[in-house]
């Protein structure tokens, strides 16, 4: 089979004929239909990555076409959506419902000393957060995958699994906003969006977006922001005081830079909450003052994949979209073939595109 293959650090993806392994245990054999581009891949590819060749990829969906032995969550024929939360199940956390900080993750990978799950003129190739969705098929752990309806369109689906557990999840699960409140979010790009969509969901009164650049700003509006701003020609921190009278409830950080984030601490009301979801650079993060959080009684929160239940999680987005209530199209901008993926990222720097997604696997 096809799959584009990243051989080392800057060396971009190249389309490669690979083999994949039969399955066995809990995996599951599956052909990708669709696969959307993440920053976090572009990271691993040009800077953080450590493991060469390897398949990168980790928005997927795809149809069900094999399974091993020992599978019982899906079957042949199953759409599914994939996620890098990579789960045991019977650990503490994840039998107490927190599956997104399991304690076994490697339990949904083959052991050393296995044969790899993809391989190329016979020597393994690393599978990126056990999905490797960056190809025409791919063997993934049952505990990684969500069955969605059949009519769930392929692009949108594929975004469910990164961008918008972690935009929407971090609103809803994380932060658990309720009706009334008050939400910012800082940086309105693929995930930021996800993360307006669900203080909507929600019912959150005010929900402030801001970006440093006014296209973005634009859709933001199209997503539900009802207050946007340009953190270039305006004080954030004074304006979102100035809207909310006494500081926000919720601020989600979505760029990480050292900067940005004391704004957006600097923007919390008494009882209010920080999260830290996005990273920009290695110094990212904050200082806290403990006498002036604790009297005001706030808050500072690092989240990962937006606290999601990925079974549960999911199906919900898929459900809400297919509702009308829940926007991934406008994600959307741009579909792309297999081998296009370093064209791809390069039009992602474009402020006007949210999302890529690969659907020609020929
Ligand atoms: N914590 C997790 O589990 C998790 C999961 C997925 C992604 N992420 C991270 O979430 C972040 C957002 O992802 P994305 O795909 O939406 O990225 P993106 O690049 O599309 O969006 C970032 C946005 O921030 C804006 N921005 C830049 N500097 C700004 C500033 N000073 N003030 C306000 N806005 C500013 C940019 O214009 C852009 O619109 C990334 O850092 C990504 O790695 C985290
Ligand atoms: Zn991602
Ligand atoms: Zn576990």
């Amino acid at each position: 089979m096809k799959a584009s293959v990243t051989k080392g650090l800057g060396q971009g993806f190249v389309v490669e004929e690979v083999d994949l392994a039969e399955p066995i245990g809990h995996e599951v054999r599956v052909q990708v239909q669709a696969s959307g581009l993440c920053h976090s891949d572009l990271s691993v590819a040009t800077f953080i990555g450590d493991e060469f060749p390897v398949v990168l990829g980790h928005e997927v969906a795809g149809v069900v076409t094999e399974i091993g032995p020992q599978v019982t969550q899906v079957k042949v024929g199953d759409h599914v959506v994939g996620s890098l939360i990579q789960y045991c199940g019977a650990c503490v956390n994840c039998l107490s419902g927190r599956t997104h900080i399991c304690l076994r993750p490697e339990a949904t990978l083959r052991e050393s000393g296995q044969p790899a799950r993809i391989t190329w003129n016979g020597k393994p190739v690393a599978q990126g957060m056990g999905l490797g969705g960056f190809a025409q098929e791919t063997l993934v752990h049952e505990n990684q995958l969500a069955v969605v309806p059949d009519e769930m369109p392929w692009a949108p689906a594929a975004l469910i699994g990164c961008g918008v557990l972690t935009g929407a999840g971090a609103v809803l699960n994380s932060a658990e906003v309720r009706q009334g409140d008050t939400v910012v979010v800082i940086g309105a790009g693929g995930v930021g969006m996800n993360a307006v969509s669900g203080a909507r969901i929600a019912g959150a009164e005010k929900i402030i977006v801001t970006d440093i650049e006014d296209a973005k700003l634009e859709r933001a509006k199209a997503f539900g922001a009802t207050h946007v701003l340009n953190s270039r020609t305006t004080d954030p921190v004074e304006a979102v005081r100035d809207i909310t009278g006494h500081g926000a409830d919720h601020v989600f950080d979505f760029v990480g830079a050292r900067p940005v984030t004391t704004q957006g601490f600097q923007m919390l009301g008494k009882g209010g909450g920080l999260y830290l979801i996005g990273v920009s650079a290695n110094d990212a993060g904050i200082d806290v003052n403990s006498i002036a959080t604790l009297s005001a009684s706030q808050k500072v929160q690092g989240v990962y994949m937006g606290s999601s239940n990925l079974k549960r999680d999911i199906p919900f987005y898929a459900s809400l979209y297919l509702q009308g209530r829940m926007n991934l199209d406008a994600l959307v901008s741009k579909k792309i073939a297999l081998s296009e993926i370093d064209a791809g990222y390069e039009a992602l720097k474009d402020g006007a595109t949210a999302r890529v997604v690969i659907t020609d696997f020929s």
